[in-house]
């Protein structure tokens, strides 16, 4: 029976990610914040805003959100629901880069690919191909409301971890460093933290056009932006970050990237690659289930992958650096040195 139980819960692990965004399209951590103290169903529901709730779908909602997910409490003596350490992060002005994630990673045109998940084990094209006809980058080249929101969900996770990384790590990251080029950079959010915090070194975000020209935020003089494709070339510098981008290529097209990287840094200036990316550790002694997810999610819709520490440190090598630094930072990120 167990093994039922088991794969039962696997079967049905789709509506747990339906729930957490029908919550978050409800604004129901935003409105039990705003109203600083627990609500009742019949309270929840004339704040929500819909033009009609039906009560009885509406408190099977919550009730498998509060008893499965663990996202409400429920008090029985008044009937009364409020916030928990989990739904605190839903709340939208939180500055928590999870609203925007899970608005932008539980959509139609990311959960279809998984369909050709199966097919795609045959090799050729990714699930994501076999399933929409182009590639993921192509889909966001063409389909505008998908790219603003691919952006900003990216946008708020780096300035939520990068931010803080900047801050902790900042001091001896750039120690001697002038000008960075942000390969890949999006709408800029980690080229504006690096600013924030180091006034005087030169930022440059270097990314496709669509991206950068889609992109809603002020284009400021604080930094330089560059349209171009960082497989063919890459803006001299001191050193390149390379946030969240290596993880979304197979090794060819890896070693083609950190070479553009390598002919861009001066090697006399202590040039080097700032890869920010997961690590991961196959240790059925460590919940591992994040970064497996995540090294799937790669796999199925950009042909990609996340990389443990000896295949980062072998990646590196064989694109030509001398030298490859690893520093735990999160479990999501950590700081990858690549010295040419
Ligand atoms: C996963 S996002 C990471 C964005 C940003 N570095 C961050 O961490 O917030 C990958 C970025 O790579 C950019 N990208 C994809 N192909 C590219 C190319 N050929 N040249 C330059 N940028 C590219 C995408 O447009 C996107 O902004």
């Amino acid at each position: 029976m167990a093994a039922h139980m088991l794969i039962s819960k696997y079967g049905h692990g789709y509506i747990e990610s339906m729930a957490l965004k029908c919550v978050v399209e409800l604004g129901i951590a935003d409105i039990l914040h705003k109203h600083t103290k627990p609500m009742t169903l019949q309270e929840l529901a004339t704040a929500l805003s819909l033009p009609t709730v039906d009560m009885n779908r509406f408190q099977r909602l919550m009730r498998y959100v509060v008893h499965h997910m663990g996202l409400f409490t429920l008090d029985n003596k008044d009937s009364t629901y409020g916030l928990t350490h989990y739904s605190n992060c839903l709340v939208r002005d939180s500055k928590s880069f999870m609203v925007p994630m899970i608005l932008h990673g539980i959509n139609d045109w990311l959960i279809g690919p998984w369909y050709s998940l199966s097919t795609s084990i045959q090799g050729g094209p990714t699930a994501f191909e076999m399933y929409h006809g182009i590639t993921g980058w192509d889909y966001l080249a063409t389909h505008a409301d998908a790219n603003r929101m691919f952006n900003e969900g990216q946008g708020a996770i780096t300035r939520e971890i990068f931010g803080e990384m900047v801050r902790q790590c900042g001091a001896w990251l750039f120690k001697g460093i002038g000008s960075v080029v942000d390969v890949g950079g999006g709408n800029g959010a980690a080229a504006r933290e690096i600013v924030k915090e180091f006034p005087n070194i030169k930022c440059t975000v270097l990314d496709l056009s669509h991206v950068i020209r889609g992109s809603s935020l002020d284009k400021s003089s604080e930094v330089e932006w560059v349209e171009g494709d960082m497989f063919l070339s890459v803006p001299h510098a001191d050193a390149v970050p390379l946030k969240y981008i290596l993880h979304d290529w197979g090794d060819d097209e890896c070693m083609k990237i950190l070479q553009r990287c390598k002919e861009a840094i001066s090697s006399e200036g202590g040039g080097k690659v700032i890869i920010v990316e997961m690590v991961i550790e196959i240790n059925p002694e460590i919940d591992m289930s994040m970064m497996l997810s995540r090294d799937m999610f790669m796999m199925v819709n950009f042909g990609g992958k996340e990389r443990t520490s000896e295949e980062w440190e072998r990646l590196i090598r064989n694109a030509g650096y001398r030298k490859c630094k690893i520093t735990p930072f999160l479990a999501m990120a950590s700081i990858i040195e690549a010295y040419t």
